[in-house]
């Protein structure tokens, strides 16, 4: 079968022929049809993870997959050949672009015949992230303001969804076209983040989603009321600044975890729009890997299984 591959930390990715895995007990075999790529997969490749997700070389890149199983190691029940499935993977694995990948039974999700292979590769890391920082994390509810930082990435797109669901009110950055696209995925205020200081067009907000870390992350906490939070996805936050602007802070790391999966599954199939940047067949990967590692990405980059 074909596999997206690295071969050291740094190295070009490129398209290899390896043999197709086996399932071992307690994994399904699923036949790839769809699957996205994320920033932690640039992040992967340039060796910036590995005091978290040590790699072993050839590493077949990609986390987040749909397909049909193929086939059902031992000690595997409820699951069958044939069925539809999304995944995410553990990043040390990796596996999911490739023709088929194995995946824990325990990590499967079924996936509604409404929701096409393509959108649901684009949901597992991007949505279950947003949902676990807003959420899990922040405790965010209805009545309160949040405010997203790049309202137009794959995180900040459902970000922007999940909250407007449960009845808080959304400020996100954006610029570009990506300040109509936020907008149409809800945001009550959008904030051209390159011509707009963010920190004079929102104040006493409850929650500030920071998905870009930095200076970004720094003068976020100047928006923030007494006793805000402030979730980072992308960059641990300083707790002693935090404690000085009489602030929550804390670091979100995205675990995979099927119940979450299912219930940002759901989300979709009663509407939550997967925001599509592009979808290229998988033999164009390495162009779409590029395109993920600019960081202009309107969402999700999606690889149809076409090698
Ligand atoms: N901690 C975790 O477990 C975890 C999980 C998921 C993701 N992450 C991290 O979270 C970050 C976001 O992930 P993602 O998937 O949403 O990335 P993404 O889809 O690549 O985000 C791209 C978007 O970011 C926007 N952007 C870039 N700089 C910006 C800025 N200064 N202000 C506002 N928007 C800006 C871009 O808009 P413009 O082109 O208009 O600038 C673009 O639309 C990444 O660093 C990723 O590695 C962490």
């Amino acid at each position: 079968m074909k596999a997206f591959r690295i071969h050291g930390y740094g190295a070009d990715p490129v398209i290899d022929t390896v043999d197709v895995p086996r399932p071992g007990a307690g994994d399904v075999l699923v036949r790839v049809a769809a699957a996205s790529l994320n920033p932690l997969d640039v992040k992967l490749q340039r060796g910036y993870m590995q005091a978290f997700f040590p790699l072993t070389f050839p590493y077949m890149l990609g986390s987040d997959l749909s397909g049909t199983i193929e086939a059902v190691g031992d000690d595997v029940s409820g699951w069958r050949a044939g069925d539809r499935v999304v995944a995410r993977t553990a990043p040390t694995s990796g596996g999911a672009l490739a023709e088929f990948a194995v995946v824990p039974a325990d990590q499967l999700v079924r996936l509604p015949d409404t929701i096409s292979f393509e959108r649901a590769a684009g949901i597992p890391t991007a949505a279950g992230t947003a949902w676990q920082a807003l959420f899990e994390v922040a405790g965010l509810g209805a009545g309160q303001t949040v405010l997203i930082h790049a309202g137009a990435g794959g995180v900040g797109s459902f970000a922007i969804q999940f909250a407007r669901q449960v009845g808080a009110r959304v400020a996100a950055t954006a610029s570009g076209d990506g300040i109509a696209i936020a907008e149409r995925l809800g945001a009550d205020l959008v904030i051209d983040y390159r011509n707009q200081d963010f920190t004079k067009r929102v104040s006493d907000v409850d929650v500030v989603l920071d998905t870009i870390g930095g200076d970004t992350q720094a003068r976020s906490y100047e928006v923030l009321r007494a006793g805000g939070f402030l979730a980072s996805i992308a960059a641990p936050p300083d707790e002693a600044f935090a404690k000085a602007h009489g602030v929550e802070a804390a670091f979100v790391f995205h675990r995979s975890d099927a119940v979450r999966l299912a219930t940002v599954v759901d989300k979709v199939a009663a509407g939550v729009e997967v925001l599509i940047d592009r979808t290229v067949p998988s033999r164009d990967a390495v162009a779409a890997f590029h395109h993920q590692a600019s960081g202009r990405a309107r969402g999700k980059i999606l690889l149809t299984n076409a090698w």
